[in-house]
């Protein structure tokens, strides 16, 4: 039904209907690559775009508050933690039957309704941002996989233009598979300052937001990097003290053949 209305409106998205053919830049995140780290100044503007922005159509109902000051957060105090879940959420409590300011031992709320969003908690590691060439997922063993260069895409790829289908508006985006997305576009330049006054331009709040997103879906990655590099070191060595022993144990029979006796 969409595509038909492309055709009918004679507009370019034939390149964007195939699966993953939509354009989607890589980006060098901080987090990329064995040693990549968070930039935990990064998560934090990311955080206060997806409180300013995102969720007004979007929960993070799989993440909760307290992870932002618990270690591999975003070294946040308790305090300030509490202070920011007290004054940003409401969460419905079944013991009080009524609605109370959210505290850090609540998630995120979830966010459901007419023209709201998917839940973002694991949107970075739910879509692909690289595929191919031929299926072979080549790009993906090279950049990633590119969950969060994804989402950076769809925030930073909306064309202006605009189609109603059956009574639903949808909006050009040039990274969304079929080239057009209900979620009208969400933020532009200068739309969230930041205390530091850091950068905030639309490209730069999108990397912003879309590493804290990755951080949502994988807030122990560090961890995982880590535990990973010390099982590798532990392999190589491993690995050595068994070349010796094997070298050691065979060396008596070698030699005494060379040597001839
Ligand atoms: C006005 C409501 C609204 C706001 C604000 C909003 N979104 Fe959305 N978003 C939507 C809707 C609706 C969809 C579903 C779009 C669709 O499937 O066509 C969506 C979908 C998405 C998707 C999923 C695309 C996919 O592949 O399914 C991502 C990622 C996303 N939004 C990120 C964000 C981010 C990040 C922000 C904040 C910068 C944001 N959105 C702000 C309404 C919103």
């Amino acid at each position: 039904m969409e595509t038909e209305d492309h055709a009918a409106e004679g507009e370019d998205h034939a390149a964007t209907g195939g699966h993953g053919s939509a354009h989607i830049e890589d980006v060098a995140f901080s987090f990329e690559g064995p040693f990549g780290k968070y930039d935990v100044e990064q998560l934090q503007r990311g955080l206060k775009v997806y409180t300013e922005v995102c969720r007004a159509c979007h929960g993070l109902k799989f993440v909760p508050i307290r992870s932002l000051y618990e270690s591999g957060g975003l070294n946040y105090t308790e305090d300030e933690v509490r202070a920011y879940a007290a004054e940003n959420f409401e969460v419905f409590d079944a013991e009080l039957d009524d609605f109370r300011p959210a505290l850090p031992s609540d998630n995120f709320p979830a966010v459901t309704g007419e023209g709201m969003g998917p839940d973002l908690s694991l949107m970075a590691k739910a879509r692909a941002g690289f595929h191919g060439p031929y299926g072979l997922g080549i790009n993906q063993f090279l950049k990633g996989i590119g969950g969060p260069e994804y989402i950076h895409a769809i925030l930073t790829s909306y064309n202006g233009e605009e189609t109603e289908v059956a009574g639903n508006f949808l909006y050009g985006n040039d990274a969304f598979e079929g080239g057009y997305i209900s979620m009208p576009q969400p933020m532009s330049d200068g739309q969230v300052d930041f205390d530091d006054e850091h950068a905030n331009d639309l490209d730069s709040m999108s990397m912003d937001v879309s590493a804290f997103l990755m951080w949502t879906a994988e807030p122990k990655m560090m961890a995982r990097k880590q535990a990973g590099f010390v099982g590798f070191i532990m392999l190589v060595i491993l690995a050595s003290l068994l070349y010796l022993t094997n070298k050691k144990l065979w060396a008596p029979h070698k030699y005494g053949k060379e040597m001839d006796l």
